[in-house]
């Protein structure tokens, strides 16, 4: 009979931290085995500030999504990870032979990759390496050239890095509680795992995770990830513009945005009104719901904005036809599909993971995303090549160049032009 195997994913974010259990049956039959949840502590806009709490939220949650799953079950988690620290590069690398490859195998194809491994700052840490696409003597846009004959293939892969130092945090924030990290997930690929569908990455797609702290954007084009990025600036923002704007606390804020938000306030009906509690003595009063919408629509429409001025500026002239893709816990908010579409004129939807049978109905909602995606990722990449953090680069890299095959200079990243929306 064929082993099962367990996976395990922990998404640290703003303001939960998540983990779950699942195991892959003998028919590749994904089944969630446990799940733990808790308010997230010691993050700040997706970064770790505080470890202990940090380690002690993760705690929690491992140990309740470990509780159906016999002890040893759990042997290295997936870690999700965010915050503007998060950069990417798209590069293209070149192997030749004057003679002819032969057909070009699948370790090739892994050295070629090792090959590209960019140039970076010792501060930062490459998280992921991704082929996006092959040109094989000339002819671009091969999507496996695994048995080719070629006297030249040349691979392309969409490149994430982060600052070595505040991954380490949340490195150790898991391995902390003696369960030790497989790899590290950016959030922003994580989620887009989650809800992309085939259709709308080969058409073009701008995925945005609205957490609480961070908005994770991913662009995928042509089927593959070409852009990545983290802005600083989430749904609690928004709260905290209510919480001003109505001269109470944070967390009164907070409850009459889940309750009475909506992204774009022209939605409301001009008549309906709120109930605002009082505060130090002063008593309640009655405002209209639309007025309340108000700065919640300045915020999450600047949110976007900027999300998008980011995507314009890598490159990306047009909106994608596959239009935007909204998810995370900011995106639960009523009317925000309408505002993205007000703002961007493309088509917009709001996702929940998708693609898992049997998914808890728990977790099928954007704010879980991130963390079904890390899952996902981490079952569908544990094979890829990645170096290890335990092995230094210049043994790899000599053990790599003693190959039998050349590379070509290295080539600068790709020129992007930069141009305004359509
Ligand atoms: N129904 C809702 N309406 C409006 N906002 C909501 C709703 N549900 C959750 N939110 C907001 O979603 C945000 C939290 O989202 P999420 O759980 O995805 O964040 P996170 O993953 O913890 O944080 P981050 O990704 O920034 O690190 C909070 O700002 C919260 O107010
Ligand atoms: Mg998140």
């Amino acid at each position: 009979m064929a082993k099962e195997i367990f996976y395990t994913a922990v998404d640290i974010g703003t303001t939960k931290v998540c983990a779950l259990v699942a195991r892959v049956g003998s028919e590749g039959e994904l089944k969630i085995l446990g799940f733990g949840k808790t308010p997230s502590q010691g993050v700040q806009k997706g970064r770790i500030e505080n470890l202990s709490e940090a380690q002690e939220a993760v705690r929690i949650c491992l140990d309740d999504a470990q509780r159906y799953v016999s002890r040893g079950v759990v042997s290295g988690a997936y870690v999700g990870v965010s915050g503007s620290h998060l950069s990417c590069l798209n590069i293209k690398d070149t192997l030749t032979d004057p003679q002819d490859i032969g057909g070009i195998t699948a370790h090739q194809i892994q050295r070629l990759l090792q090959a590209s491994y960019p140039q970076v700052d010792p501060s930062q840490e490459v998280l992921h390496i991704i082929p996006t696409g092959y040109e094989v003597d000339g002819l671009p846009g091969v999507r496996n050239p695994t048995g080719l004959h070629a006297k030249q293939v040349q691979v392309e892969a969409h490149v994430v890095l982060g600052d070595a130092a505040v991954l380490k945090n949340s490195v150790r924030a898991v391995e902390g509680n003696r369960i030790p990290v497989r790899s590290l997930v950016a959030q922003s690929l994580a989620s887009a795992e989650a809800t992309l569908t085939g259709d709308e990455r080969e058409m073009g797609v701008i995925m945005m995770d609205i957490g609480g702290g961070t908005t994770d954007v991913a662009v995928y084009r042509h089927g593959t990830p070409w852009f990545s990025t983290v802005v600083p600036v989430g749904g609690n923002q928004a709260t905290g513009d209510l919480a001003e704007a109505l001269h109470i606390p944070y967390y009164r804020a907070e409850k009459l945005k889940i309750k009475f938000g909506n992204a774009l306030a022209e939605l409301v009906r001009a008549d309906e009104e709120v109930v605002v509690p009082g505060y130090q003595g002063e008593p309640q009063r009655v405002i209209k719901r639309r007025a309340m919408c108000e700065p919640l629509q300045m915020r999450l429409a600047e949110l976007l904005k900027l999300a998008i001025l980011r995507v314009n500026q890598a490159g990306l002239r047009h909106m994608p036809s596959g239009g935007i893709v909204l998810t995370g816990g900011g995106a639960e908010m009523e009317g925000f599909r309408e505002l993205a579409q007000k703002i961007t004129g493309s088509p917009v939807r709001v996702a929940s993971p998708l693609g898992i049978a049997g998914l808890p109905a728990e977790l099928r909602k954007p704010a879980f995303s991130s963390a079904v995606g890390v899952l996902l990722w981490g079952i569908k990449h544990q094979g890829d090549w990645k170096p290890s953090r335990s092995e230094p680069r210049h043994t790899w890299m000599r053990k790599l160049l003693a190959g039998r095959f050349q590379r070509t200079k290295e080539q600068e990243p790709e020129e992007l032009p930069v141009g305004g929306p359509a």
